[in-house]
C-alpha cells in the first residue's frame, strides 16, 4: 500500500503506455541488426520494467540477469564492483541491452558498461525507466528511458526504499526526507 509520505508521480496506465512506445522504439532501433540481441535485466529494481517491456518488444531477444553487490557497510556506488550473480549467456558478437530501473549517479552503469565491453559485444545500448540528472556524476549516455527526473527518491514498479514498495503498480515519490535515505 501507498503511504502517506509519497505522493504519485507516474501511474500504472501513465507507465504502461511509455513502456509501449519505449518497447516500440527499441524495436525501431534493432530492426536492421545482423547480430542477435541479449537483454541484461540488472536485479533487482529493474524486474518488474523488463518483464513489462520485452514484451513490449517484437525483437528476438535472449534474456539474462546480472546482481551486483557492495563490499562492506559503508556502501557507495563506487563500491558496488563485482557482480553477485553474472550473466550466463554469451555476449560476444551480440547487441546487449542493458535494463535498469534507474540511472542516478551513474556508477553502476559505468561498471556495467566495463564489464560487458570487455566481452566484446557488437554493441551496448542502455535502456532505463527513470533517467535521473541531478546527482549524476559519470555522464554516460542513456539511450533509451522512461521517465527523466532531476532530483527525488522515488519507489515503486520495482524500485524500492529499504526493500518496500517494489510491489506497487504506479512510481511515486517519498516526501517524507526521513524514509527517503538518498536521493
Ligand atoms: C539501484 C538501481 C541501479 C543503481 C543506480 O540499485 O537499481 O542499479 O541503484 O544507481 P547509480 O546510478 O547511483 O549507480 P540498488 O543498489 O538500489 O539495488 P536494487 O536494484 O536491488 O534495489
Amino acid at each position: 500500500m501507498p503511504s502517506d509520505s509519497m505522493h504519485c508521480l507516474f501511474d500504472s496506465r501513465t507507465i504502461a503506455a511509455r513502456v509501449s512506445e519505449l518497447g516500440a522504439a527499441i524495436d525501431h532501433a534493432y530492426s536492421r541488426a545482423q547480430a542477435p540481441l541479449v537483454a541484461v535485466c540488472v536485479l533487482k529494481g529493474a524486474f518488474v520494467f523488463f518483464a513489462d517491456l520485452i514484451r513490449q518488444m517484437q525483437t528476438p531477444l535472449e534474456l539474462d540477469f546480472v546482481r551486483l553487490a557492495s563490499y562492506g557497510q559503508q556502501t557507495t556506488r563506487q563500491e558496488k564492483v563485482h557482480f553477485s550473480k553474472d550473466i550466463e549467456v554469451s555476449v560476444q558478437g551480440k547487441h546487449v541491452l542493458i535494463v535498469e530501473d534507474i540511472v542516478d549517479t551513474g556508477h553502476t552503469l559505468a561498471y556495467l558498461k566495463q564489464v560487458f565491453q570487455a566481452r566484446r559485444p557488437s554493441s551496448i545500448a542502455v535502456c532505463s525507466l527513470i533517467h535521473k540528472t541531478g546527482r549524476r556524476e559519470i555522464d554516460l549516455p542513456v539511450d533509451f528511458y522512461g521517465f527523466a527526473l532531476d532530483k527525488g527518491f522515488v519507489v515503486g514498479y520495482g524500485l524500492d526504499c529499504a526493500e518496500a514498495y517494489r510491489q506497487l503498480d504506479a512510481i511515486y515519490e517519498l516526501t517524507e526526507p526521513a524514509s527517503a535515505p538518498r536521493g
